[in-house]
């Protein structure tokens, strides 16, 4: 493997750039009924109500600018976009009995536009677009019906795409169902320790997962299919064997849902791991066979930050994406205290390429939120060129290790609604989008110093294929 083989890119997701969250028929996804309250992730969200202000009804407009964008991500000269398909666009209420043709047709638009541009779709099938009628109806992902719906929608759109769409990504951050369940369509509560529901509930997706695989396997054995977990090293915060051995529990929780879609089965440390946490799975002999003989094609994760274990009870916390940890005296943080580390995802990618015995890989999120400054038109994101610049060069060194990276797609193309915090003021973008945290602004978009940086790269990567 080299660099050249591997695609470069960018990233977003529909529920966070989309807007347009009824229109042309499209149904009401979990985030579009998530105010911006600092627990927004934490709590189960009643129907949206008249006075409050939710980001995702209008996010940055790509719903309306789609032609656009994709024309300044062709400008950029990204080799693959990573979005998803809003499930809420193609059946609004997730088990409708008709198609919504409209919703089709949007994504039949932007799927054209990408093999115009010669841009490389990977395609997220569910990533915060968990449709909230059938959440309310079934509860979640722990009714195994709430899967078979899931099931059904992805056959529409492998149905549909399988002759323009390569590469499609089943679950984003599947191990979410642990971390911020009902933001991912689980139905408790995150203040509950891992519960029985949670893995449940991760089961099922599991199972949805490969029952997409066989499916895509008998009708179209070109297709290649991932599933995405977030994941970041864990180190030790000292040498002492308790903080080596926590860190090592830590990294397990960590590397649990990647097991299972890699190896095809729960890995041999889980009847221990679910003791701990008072765990009891209810897994078939068919789901057992199921998982077996339908693995992923390749995985995907997303990066952002490591963090430390330690068994001391004096610790500094540190935050970061899904999860936290202890604070690394070595790292410089964000502005939202997600510890900057690009040697860390050199150390991520030998370890899964370790793990996995040279399994594909692919980066789909890496990237800096940001309180970007604005000043007639021009955004000096030194800071997010930085940022991108150390974390692509270690990137090149893991595939010189060794590591076979098919894609990293850098989180965000145009600035977007955060997950967590749902503010706009957090910034991850290439493209500034002229929008604030209150939903004011004329949406229009401005190229940032990064975007030029981002372009440079890529024409170079480009030269290097050419000359292959
Ligand atoms: C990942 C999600 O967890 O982290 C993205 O897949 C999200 O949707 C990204 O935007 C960054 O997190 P946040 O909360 O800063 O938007």
């Amino acid at each position: 493997m080299n660099i050249e083989n591997c695609l470069f890119g960018v990233a977003l997701s529909a529920g966070q750039c989309e807007g347009a969250y009824l229109e042309d028929g499209k149904g009401l996804s979990i985030i579009d009924t998530m105010d911006q309250s600092k627990d927004r992730c934490y709590r189960r969200h009643p129907y949206p109500k008249e006075g409050v202000y939710y980001p995702s009804h209008e996010a940055s407009d790509f719903y309306h600018y789609m032609e656009a964008d994709l024309e300044m991500m062709h400008e950029l000269g990204a080799q693959c976009f990573r979005t998803s398909f809003a499930w809420t666009r193609i059946f609004p209420h997730g088990d409708d009995a008709q198609i919504n043709k409209k919703g089709i047709a949007f994504y039949d638009r932007l799927i054209d536009r990408c093999i115009a541009y010669q841009i490389e779709p990977i395609i997220t099938l569910s990533h915060l677009e968990i449709p909230y009628d059938l959440y309310e109806r079934y509860g979640g992902w722990e009714d195994r019906r709430f899967a078979d719906c899931f099931v059904r929608y992805a056959k529409v759109i492998l149905d549909h795409f399988h002759d323009r769409v390569t590469y499609f990504i089943t679950f984003n951050e599947i191990n979410c169902a642990i971390h911020f369940p009902y933001v991912v369509g689980v139905g408790v509560d995150r203040s509950i320790e891992p519960s029985t529901t949670m893995y449940q509930a991760m089961h099922h997706m599991f199972v949805a997962n490969a029952e997409i695989i066989a499916y895509a396997k008998q009708r179209y054995p070109h297709l290649e299919i991932g599933c995405m977990s977030a994941v970041g090293p864990i180190y030790p915060l000292t040498p002492h064997p308790q903080d080596v051995l926590k860190a090592k529990r830590k990294e397990r929780e960590n590397l649990f849902a990647s097991d299972v879609l890699v190896n095809g089965k729960y890995p041999y440390y889980t009847d221990a791991m679910f003791q701990d946490l008072d765990v009891t799975l209810t897994v078939s002999a068919e789901d057992r066979q199921l998982l077996e003989e339908n693995r992923i094609d390749f995985l995907a994760v997303s990066y952002y930050n490591t963090n430390c274990e330690t068994a001391s009870e004096n610790r500094e916390t540190s935050s970061g994406n899904l999860f936290g940890g202890v604070k690394n005296p070595y790292l410089h943080a964000t502005q939202w205290g997600w510890q900057i580390d690009p040697t860390g995802l050199r150390i991520l990618l030998n370890d899964l390429s370790e793990r996995y015995q040279g399994f594909p890989l692919m980066i789909v999120e890496n990237g800096i939120g940001a309180n970007d400054s604005f000043e007639d038109g021009k955004i000096h994101d030194q800071y997010r060129i930085d940022y991108l610049k150390a974390h692509l060069d270690e990137v090149e060194k893991a595939i010189e290790d060794g590591a076979e990276l098919w894609a990293y797609t850098m989180w965000s193309f145009i600035d977007i609604i955060s997950a967590s915090g749902g503010q706009m003021s957090k910034r991850y973008g290439l493209v500034y989008v002229d929008r604030d945290d209150e939903g004011n602004g004329t949406n229009q978009r401005y190229r940032k110093d990064s975007f030029y940086f981002y372009q440079e790269y890529l024409k170079n990567i480009k030269k290097r294929k050419d000359t292959l």
